[in-house]
């Protein structure tokens, strides 16, 4: 007999850094971060588990192709949820012993993972998810994003839809560092999101890297963890809970500002953005400039692709001037009303 359950998780993408962790083996960060999550239509993760007394070893496949399963943050996660569904079996005996079974993971993304965006939160939160349904587990979304921390720190706030805060926590064992919805979809339906696919390369500077190095190096970056981000942090969550889109949007582009500085302020520099990122920067100030209040911010996460958000009654403007400054170029499909959009610039 074969037991198999599926799910999916959307991509986030943070509009609060999450950058530098406090313990690198269990992924607690050095600050709370804040995430919008992309519609599934466009941007999602879809996983199937199954598992059975035939099956000789633990399997994964990533868009079709076979995968090692031997990375510490994998095996870190499939322990945590064996050791759980464990836990459910001894206390009835009537339960297959499912945790003592092997596993077989399929792993689907609806969008090209070399697009460089943030493929492994979604990656690792549909597998925790579907594991999780498999197992029959009980726990929360809360509870299974530690879970989800553990294999990448973001994929955590991916267990949420909507507006996902990273609550870093204080303690060391990480049992306080979790997701929590700050508000679901359907709070704020008129928040869009234009995905600008700058390069699709993967970057040469990973996040888990990079924010290390900039942990070790970066005096900036003391002061963003200790002034900026914990004030950052309650503000952010109130301008999504009162819909405040000019403070949202002033908000998100200051953080993507303060991290790459911080990222620049490393030693040596660490470069994410590139020029065509830099001509989004000047864009969305333009823009934001002749409507004479904010209506669009962006975005950078580690690498030049950008997103950027605005509402849906600032639509014509935002998406008007991106198709005439980036439209003749090869591979960018006209930008339209979507929730989230796929550009190749
Ligand atoms: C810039 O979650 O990919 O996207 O925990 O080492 O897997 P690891 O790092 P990862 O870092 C994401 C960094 C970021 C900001 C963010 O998503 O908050």
């Amino acid at each position: 007999q074969i037991y198999q359950a599926s799910c999916t998780a959307p991509v986030n993408i943070a509009t609060l850094k999450y950058w530098g962790k406090r313990d690198t083996k269990l992924n607690l960060p050095t600050n709370s971060s804040i995430s919008v999550t992309l519609s599934q239509d466009d941007l999602r993760t879809l996983t199937t588990a199954s598992c059975s007394s035939s099956f000789e070893q633990d399997t994964l496949y990533l868009n079709g192709e076979p995968h090692p399963i031997d990375t510490p943050r994998t095996l870190a996660c499939l322990a945590d949820l064996r050791s759980l569904r464990a836990a459910l079996e001894s206390k009835d005996d009537k339960l297959p012993k499912l945790s003592t079974f092997k596993l077989r993971i399929v792993s689907e993304n609806n969008f090209p993972t070399a697009a460089g965006l943030a493929s492994s939160a979604a990656g690792f939160a549909a597998l925790i998810s579907a594991i999780a349904k498999l197992y029959e587990l009980p726990q929360n979304s809360s509870e299974l994003s530690m879970i989800a921390r553990k294999g990448s720190g973001s994929a955590c706030r991916s267990l949420f839809g909507g507006y996902v805060a990273w609550e870093m926590g204080e303690l060391e064992d990480g049992s306080d560092s979790k997701a929590v919805e700050v508000a679901p979809v359907n709070h704020w339906p008129e928040m869009q999101a234009l995905i600008c696919v700058v390069c699709d390369v993967k970057k040469d500077v990973s996040s888990t890297s990079g924010m290390q190095l900039t942990v070790a190096t970066s005096d900036l970056f003391q002061e963003r963890i200790k002034n900026v981000v914990p004030k950052r942090f309650i503000e952010m969550k109130k301008s999504i809970v009162d819909k405040d889109f000019a403070k949202f949007a002033e908000l998100t582009i200051k953080d993507s500002n303060s991290f790459h500085s911080c990222c620049l302020d490393s030693y040596p520099p660490i470069f994410y953005m590139n020029d065509t990122s830099k001509k989004i920067i000047k864009l969305v100030n333009l823009l934001n400039e002749a409507a004479g209040k904010i209506i669009a911010a962006y975005t950078f996460d580690a690498g030049p692709n950008a997103v950027i958000y605005y509402l849906k009654e600032n639509e014509n403007q935002v998406l008007g001037l991106f198709n005439k400054v980036f439209g003749h170029l090869e591979g960018w499909e006209k930008a339209e009303s979507l929730k989230s959009k796929f550009e190749i610039l």
